[in-house]
């Protein structure tokens, strides 16, 4: 198992164990920045393992055709399960299938996951994976959105970096400020910074009276609208909550 070095991580680490084909991949975006500094810091820990190592022919082999005939190659459940039994060996959990079929995460299940130990993530490559090893293994599937990416890869480093951000000392207050601003279910006001005249767009007026309460209510205003234009869905979803509240 390749552990990216980081400064005295303890059991208690919050630890993202990714199962690849593509160990190089990482930490890759995950090295830099807030994320980086944090995998430096030893706040979390990030582990790959090569499933290939898992392979019992001289061949390594991972993926066969699959019955019923078709395109594309599918990752062999037996192959696959020795990796997940190696991964969860010490407990961590949940295990995790990224898949375009999966539940689409969104910022509550980022929340669990950022409080829990960690996250065995498996990326699936080819046409995808053997479904009893899904079954067998009782893995929680998950996807980003509704498209197809060529593997779970980059899946994998979203779904951590969403969830790194929301450990303890990795942003400050800020994040906790951030979150609930996501709690109220409303999409984010535009920003403004200098110059306050920029190809003849002049910044929002309101923003420069330095009347706090009239700034307020002017990105509360802000935030609605762009949620109502842009996600009726989620404003739906706001409007509800919030007559539920008033019950
Ligand atoms: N693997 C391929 N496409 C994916 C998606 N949209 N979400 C998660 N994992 C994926």
């Amino acid at each position: 198992m390749e552990v990216t070095e980081s400064i005295t991580p303890t059991d208690k680490t919050w630890t993202a164990r990714i199962l690849t084909l593509f160990p190089e991949m990482f930490p890759g975006p995950l090295g830099q920045s807030l994320a980086g500094k944090a995998l430096e810091k030893g706040i979390w820990r990030l582990e790959t393992m090569q499933i290939r190592d898992f392979a019992t022919d001289k061949h390594r082999t991972v993926d066969d055709t699959p019955f019923g005939g078709g395109a594309g190659m599918v990752m062999r459940p037996d192959v696959v399960d020795a990796a997940l039994a190696a991964a969860t060996q010490d407990g961590l959990k949940p295990a995790i299938y990224l898949t375009p079929r999966g539940r689409l995460l969104k910022q509550d299940l980022v929340q669990e996951l950022a409080a829990g130990p960690g996250v065995v993530l498996l990326c699936g490559r080819y046409e995808g994976l053997d479904e009893r090893v899904i079954e067998a293994r009782g893995l929680l599937e998950v996807s980003l959105g509704d498209f197809v990416l060529s593997g779970g890869e980059p899946a994998a480093l979203a779904l951590i970096d969403a969830c790194v951000r929301l450990l303890p000392g990795v942003m400050g207050a800020q994040a906790t400020l951030d979150e609930e601003s996501f709690e109220t279910g409303l999409l984010e006001y535009p920003h403004y910074t200098r110059p306050a005249e920029w190809k003849d767009k002049k910044v929002p007026e309101v923003l420069i009276s330095g009347h706090h309460e009239r700034i307020q209510s002017w990105r509360q205003r802000q935030s609605e609208e762009t949620t109502k234009l842009r996600r009726p869905d989620l404003w739906d979803a706001y409007l509800k909550r919030g007559s539920e509240k008033g019950r």
